[in-house]
């Protein structure tokens, strides 16, 4: 009985380590909060830090003092003088220390809000992202540009994002970068971002949404300055004309499809506005939010059975014979 017992306790000792390891692994790297890649979100790991900091000393404060009764408690002719010490414990305990960790957390956050607030941003470095069930449509009102779930910026400058919603509730969270902020139907909350290096910051959907809440995520690409200007530019171009005469076929088959209700590719008749604007989709590196890799075979399944790729997507399939899938591929690869 006794070993089994051990054994338990034992299993039950691993596990809190390897769950502690495992932990503590996940924090390092990847989009994790606690992996600031910008200045909002070291603010907001310090932060992190200095709670569980404090916690933890409060923590182990008290088990002390709970160590202490318990030893105390077992031995005899204990305490005459308790009722005094007794009250000082309440006037140091249950005062002077929740004032001083109150305050200091109080007087942290304060630091740490003023640090979130909203800096002088230039009119062109602001992006309005609307949320969609279950996609981001992405403008750059400055420049006239819409493009979907993946957000350009330069690298090292504060870039203002406004959120709104086309439908229910969605929250914008890049971890490495800031905190959630939500997405609310009939309002714009508005903060800013910035990353201190060039890089690929992974971001999701932080608010249950509906059905397909997990595949709504989205890449924050931030650029250095040159590159960011020459990505600029790009998008401002509608889309190129067909060169051979697969691509021109695909585009009649584009054109002569639902497609054109729901999306646009400037510069054609295409000027649907309820899914993602397709005028530069080859350049994206992901479809459907992130969801698959944006190359000809996933694009492909994504058209013919959406369903299959992300159950419950707006998106209706689009049945085609071979000849004019595969045209329709070779004219959606023009659009860089
Ligand atoms: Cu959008 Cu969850």
């Amino acid at each position: 009985m006794r070993n089994r017992a051990k054994t338990t306790h034992d299993s039950a000792a691993v596990f809190v380590v390897v769950a502690i390891t495992l932990l503590l692994a996940g924090c390092g790297r990847g989009a994790s909060a606690l992996n600031p890649q910008g200045p909002n979100a070291a603010h907001i790991a310090d932060l992190w830090w200095l709670l569980l900091g404090m916690g933890g000393v409060v923590f182990v404060g008290v088990m002390i003092f709970l160590l202490f009764a318990l030893f105390r408690r077992r031995r005899e002719g204990h305490a005459t003088n308790s009722m005094l010490k007794g009250s000082r414990i309440v006037l140091y305990g249950g005062i002077v220390m929740p004032s001083v960790v109150l305050l200091t957390v109080f007087g942290f956050t304060l630091v740490t809000l003023n640090a979130l607030s909203m800096p002088e941003i230039p009119e062109e470095d602001t992006v309005h992202i609307v949320g969609h069930q279950w996609w981001w449509e992405v403008r750059y009102p400055h420049q006239q540009i819409i493009t979907a779930n993946e957000i350009h910026i330069p690298a090292g400058r504060p870039v203002r994002v406004v959120l709104s919603s086309d439908d229910v509730i969605h929250s914008f969270w890049v971890p490495e970068l800031h905190g959630k902020l939500d997405l609310v139907p009939g309002q714009t909350n508005e903060f800013w971002i910035e990353a201190d290096e060039p890089g690929v910051y992974y971001g999701a959907c932080a608010e249950f949404c509906g059905v397909q809440h997990a595949k709504m995520a989205l890449l924050v690409i931030a650029e250095p300055r040159e590159q960011y200007a020459a990505w600029l530019e790009a998008q401002r171009q509608p889309a190129p004309a067909p060169a051979d005469a697969l691509a021109l076929r695909g585009q009649q088959v584009f054109l002569g499809s639902t497609c054109i209700y729901c999306h646009t590719v400037a510069g054609t008749q295409a000027t649907g506005t309820l899914g993602p604007d397709l005028t530069h989709l080859a350049g994206r590196r992901t479809l459907a939010s992130v969801t698959v890799p944006n190359n000809r075979g996933n694009l492909g399944g994504w058209i013919v059975d959406p369903q299959h790729v992300k159950p419950g997507t707006l998106m209706p399939p689009t049945p085609l014979t071979g000849g004019d899938l595969q045209a329709l591929l070779a004219y959606l690869e023009t659009l860089e």
